[in-house]
């Protein structure tokens, strides 16, 4: 048996900053921002409440109505996030309470851009040896929380939401998956935890915020994604054309032309929101996902390649059937 996807749903804010509107916090310009990103806006939570758990909540909720499985048939959850509202408990135990998703074992994955590929590699692990038949996975990130407003370079890059499938061990579905991490090359995008504090270490209790060497991820993502679609075609009959949809990390429309100039393929075959979201991080897969689901463009029996990639560094890409 293996992963197969059976409902999808997502949540992003309702406030929406505009390029305009960066341009009033840090010297940048709409131009500036849409021709090196791709992006023209992007959601941001707006109050306490509209947190991280509660954005993965909505989009898990979405998610399951769409499925028509109750939550208390979920074996797992699983939440891919690098902005959780706790150290501990989890988010996805916070999830599993609102849900009531008793009999679920939940907990999160921190493999930051490419955290959705780890949770359905995961996923289809433990439907492929049996532990476990249904699964909530989801990527949520409130990244404006950890990034700091007053860098332009990087502050205009991301936005909040979250996005979750659900799905069931099956006959069809997930063709083939990977998953990988370099940490050689961590320093490349950081954003520190708490640092040592005790009664014999004292350190500067002042807050860090995400860094990224941007030149290097981009470069990164272009490698690694054609790297990754050969390897699971390998030993399929499939070649890049006959994959309907490339749904990759929404990081930048620079990177998504880029890779499929590589490949040699057309835009149509690369949908993205990253003009309306920015770069959601875990989120950006699973919100594209839902999105393309609920307007009736996946088809059952479409090819699906979906890749992740970012800090880490880390990598994930899938390839299943609809
Ligand atoms: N507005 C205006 N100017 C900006 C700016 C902004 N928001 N951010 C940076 N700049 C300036 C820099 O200060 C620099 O100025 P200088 O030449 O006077 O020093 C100039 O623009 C070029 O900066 P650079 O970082 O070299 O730009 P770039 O062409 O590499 O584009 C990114 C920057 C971040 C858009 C690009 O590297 C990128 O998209 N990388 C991928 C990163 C990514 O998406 N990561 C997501 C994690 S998965």
């Amino acid at each position: 048996m293996r992963l197969k996807i059976i409902g999808t749903g997502s949540y992003l804010p309702e406030k929406i900053a505009t390029n305009d509107d960066m341009a009033q916090l840090v010297e940048t310009s709409d131009e500036w921002i849409r021709t090196r990103t791709g992006i023209g806006q992007r959601h941001l939570v707006s109050s306490s409440e509209e947190n991280t758990t509660y954005m993965a909540v909505q989009a898990a909720k979405r998610a399951l109505a769409a499925s028509g499985l109750r939550a208390e048939e979920i074996d797992v959850i699983l939440v891919a996030t690098v902005s959780g509202d706790y150290v501990t408990p989890s988010t996805a135990c916070m999830v599993q309470r609102e849900l009531q998703a008793v009999n679920a074992a939940s907990f999160d994955i921190n493999a930051a851009c490419a955290g959705f590929l780890f949770g359905l590699n995961t996923v289809d692990a433990y439907f492929r040896s049996g532990i476990y038949k249904t699964a909530i996975i989801i990527g949520v990130e409130t990244l404006s929380k950890i990034v700091d407003w007053s860098d332009r370079s990087t502050c205009v890059l991301f936005g909040d939401g979250a996005g979750a499938v659900v799905a069931k061990a099956d006959e069809n579905g997930m063709l083939a998956c990977l998953q990988g991490s370099d940490g050689t090359h961590a320093d490349v995008l950081t954003c520190k935890a708490r640092t040592n504090n005790n009664p014999y270490i004292s350190t500067s209790k002042e807050l860090d915020y995400v860094y990224m060497n941007g030149q290097e991820v981009f470069k990164f993502a272009v490698r690694k994604v054609p790297e990754c679609l050969e390897l699971l075609l390998q030993g399929t009959d499939f070649s890049p054309e006959d994959v309907d949809y490339y749904l990759l990390h929404q990081a930048n429309y620079r990177i998504l032309t880029s890779i499929a100039k590589k490949l040699n393929l057309p835009m149509e075959k690369f949908p993205s929101n990253v003009d309306r979201c920015g770069n959601t991080s875990a989120a950006s897969i699973p919100i594209l996902m839902d999105e393309m689901n609920r307007q009736g463009q996946l088809k059952e029996g479409n090819l699906l390649f979906l890749s992740g990639f970012g800090g880490g560094l880390t990598w994930g890409a899938a390839l299943l059937k609809w």
